[in-house]
């Protein structure tokens, strides 16, 4: 039987080496991201961290007994926290879960006190890092950390609505038939009930939504339309906890996206959640935002045009977001 895995067989490397990403939780959605992330390809090696020693080392030898069929180097799981030093990304999504009907702002505090016992631990050992947070409520998570770090906020940024702007996606393809990759649309705001889809700049191919015209059921792609999927981009994470207990792919599939736009310095534009300074009048919030992701993690923010509503409608999530933060002594 091979040592204790507490040190990854294989060291973490600078920038421009083959990477190593740590995946921090063995739960649903770590196991997916570990999963996603190693049929990518994006790191040489992939860690798993996780208090349940005997789940998390079967969770990384289950998907290290597939490594042939893959283009990553190696999986390894520990609960020794010594197995994440040296990560160039570490992918955070250690804590509770929504319980059926839960908002996700419901788990601030829990998951708060969590942030504040992993996160010392977690930057002594990969110091370097960029920081990604999926745990929900993710935007208040990601704030709690920029200042339980004190690193700048390029290291430290969360999922956000990636996975909202894929729902919204999604669904728009469905009514147009128009493949997802065209559709140009993004959700920004809390990763929740107060979320806003920009439909003012949205488009499909190059065409505004608003002058999109029939979709294929003949209905119009009006207001009415956009507000109704818009709700359902809400209501999704809901709707799949009700029928299967979690969502776990899809976030999976998108932090392992967000991992390659970073590794792979692809400077690509993706709602991550970071910490906004004066972005349309909004500052000292952490919340979704259409940003430059590469290697340094969270880059320039985007200014789209935005209708006074969606500008309403993103200070009210800020102002949610701060008030729970700051409830929380943040
Ligand atoms: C969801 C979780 C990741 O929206 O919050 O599926």
């Amino acid at each position: 039987m091979p040592e204790s895995h507490a040190k990854s067989l294989y060291p973490a490397t600078s920038a421009g080496h083959p990477s190593k990403i740590a995946i921090i939780g063995a739960g649903a959605v770590g196991t997916a991201v570990a999963y996603a992330c190693a049929m990518r390809g994006d790191a040489r090696s992939i860690v798993l961290q996780d208090i349940n020693k005997a789940k998390v080392e079967a969770e990384a030898l289950d998907i290290a007994h597939g490594i042939q069929f893959t283009p990553t180097g190696s999986v390894e799981g520990s609960d020794d926290v010594e197995i994440v030093s040296g990560a160039d990304l570490v992918i955070v999504t250690a804590g509770a879960k929504q319980k059926p009907g839960q908002s996700r702002l419901e788990l601030a505090e829990s998951t708060v006190a969590l942030m504040r016992n992993i996160v010392p631990s977690l930057q002594r050992v990969a110091p370097d890092a960029r920081f990604m947070f999926i745990t929900n409520p993710v935007d208040v998570v990601t704030y709690v950390a920029l200042k339980l770090t004190g690193l700048p906020r390029n290291q430290v940024f969360g999922s956000g609505t990636v996975l909202d702007t894929s729902r919204l996606r999604y669904l728009v393809s469905l009514q147009t038939g128009v493949a997802t990759q065209n559709i140009h649309a993004y959700v920004a705001g809390e990763h929740g009930d107060s979320e806003v889809a920009l439909w003012s700049s949205a488009e499909i191919g190059n065409v505004p939504v608003r002058h999109w015209g029939p979709t294929l059921s003949g209905r119009l792609f009006d207001a009415e339309l956009r507000s109704e999927i818009a709700q359902e981009v809400i209501q999704s994470a809901y709707k799949i906890i009700e029928g299967k207990g979690a969502t776990n792919y899809a976030i999976g599939l998108a932090a392992s996206n967000i991992a390659g736009a970073v590794l792979r310095d692809e400077s690509r534009v993706l709602t991550i959640s970071t910490l906004l300074e004066d972005w349309e009048g909004i500052s000292d919030v952490c919340m979704a935002a259409p940003t430059i992701v590469g290697r340094p993690g969270a880059g320039r923010v985007l200014n789209p045009p935005l209708t006074l509503a969606e500008r309403d409608g993103l200070t009210a999530s800020a102002q949610r977001l701060r008030q729970v933060a700051r409830d929380l002594g943040f």
